[in-house]
């Protein structure tokens, strides 16, 4: 049943990632090109609160395809986890006349999403974060960007470990999930994965790895570790004092959140942002969408965030494969 939706706002919420603008992009330029009004609300559900809510047209979103980061800027926003936050969030979309909401974020901003749809505001959530740790999608928004960008990062790392024949611990994003380290180490052939959803803290196995591949004649040996595992700096001048092999940390941080979007990330960020626009269309609310099996699918909100997942266990037996 079709329902009266007329006015579409947009919001992004916690970390960014790359291909948030070219999902704003499809967002707006749907809804106009559907008859629907859009109103953009800056710095996520913090500046809803502001009322920091801007008329949006086909004009305001030429030019972002391309561009990482958010136009809408991005915040974290702890007075919305409150009841009475999230009443005033609901009571300032109806003064602007924002009858349907697209949220991109992680799981945190689902939550949220969920509480304004629970208050009469029709919301759809679409999963934006390159840690791809949302358990309802394969896919989302800005971690194909991310990887690339790490990937290239550490041949770079790789080149000048190889000519100095160091050990090179290199830290990738991920403070809950090994995606993107998973990812990394099988695209850049690391001689060592560490996973915090895998790793059990044994230094001294890795150590005789290290020993044991240099024995072997490697130039180099390359650890890719998770965010969530951390403490890279200490861990190389541990394995220095053991091994006698000069080791280095490369922290990658936050360049792997900018960039320009990668294909993958442009095209799939603009399919899920004009179905988020359809299914308000067709009078869906509390909705995200995913990509699962190869579709594009939709849940309950409450549905997606009680569902879990863990890093596939063949492609984590698979790297370990590929190791020599
Ligand atoms: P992400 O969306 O990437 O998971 P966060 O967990 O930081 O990022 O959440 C983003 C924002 O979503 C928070 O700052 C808060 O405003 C809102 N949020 C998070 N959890 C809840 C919740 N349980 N109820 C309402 N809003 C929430
Ligand atoms: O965007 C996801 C992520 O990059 C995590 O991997 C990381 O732990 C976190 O965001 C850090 O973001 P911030 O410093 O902005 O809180």
């Amino acid at each position: 049943m079709a329902n009266s939706v007329k006015t579409i706002g947009v919001l992004t919420s916690g970390g960014d990632a790359p291909g948030m603008n070219a999902c704003i992009r499809a967002v707006v330029r749907t809804a106009i090109n559907n008859g629907l009004k859009v109103k953009g609300i800056m710095r996520g559900y913090a500046g809803l609160l502001q009322e920091e809510i801007v008329d949006m047209n086909g004009l305001s979103v030429a030019d972002i395809i391309a561009r990482g980061g958010t136009i809408l800027y991005t915040a974290r926003c702890p007075e919305f986890m409150t009841e009475e936050g999230q009443k005033r969030g609901a009571e300032i979309c109806k003064k602007h006349g924002i009858d349907g909401l697209v949220v991109i974020g992680g799981d945190g901003s689902y939550r949220g999403a969920g509480k304004l749809s629970a208050l009469g505001i029709n919301t759809i959530g679409l999963p934006g974060t390159i840690d791809l740790d949302i358990a309802c999608t394969d896919y989302t928004i800005g971690f194909d960007t991310a990887i690339n960008t790490a990937m290239e990062a550490i041949d770079k790392v790789r080149d000048t470990s190889t000519s100095h024949e160091r050990c090179s611990i290199i830290e990738v994003m991920g403070r809950h999930a090994g995606y993107i380290a998973l990812w990394c180490g099988i695209a850049n052939g690391a001689e060592d994965i560490l996973l915090p959803e895998k790793y059990d803290g044994d230094e001294q196995q890795l150590i005789n790895r290290i020993i044991d591949s240099r024995k072997r004649g490697k130039k180099h040996h390359i650890i890719i570790n998770a965010e969530g595992i951390g403490h890279s700096a200490s861990m190389a001048r541990r394995i220095e004092a053991a091994t006698g092999i000069e080791t280095r940390a490369t922290i990658l941080g936050y360049m792997q959140r900018g960039g320009s979007p990668t294909c993958k990330d442009r095209v799939y960020a603009s399919i899920m942002g004009s179905k988020a626009v359809q299914l308000l269309m067709e009078g869906k609310t509390n909705r995200v969408i995913g990509y699962k099996g190869g579709a594009y699918v939709d849940f309950d909100i409450q549905e997606a965030l009680a569902m879990t997942k863990d890093l596939p266990q063949d492609e984590y037996e698979i790297s370990k494969q590929l190791i020599r």
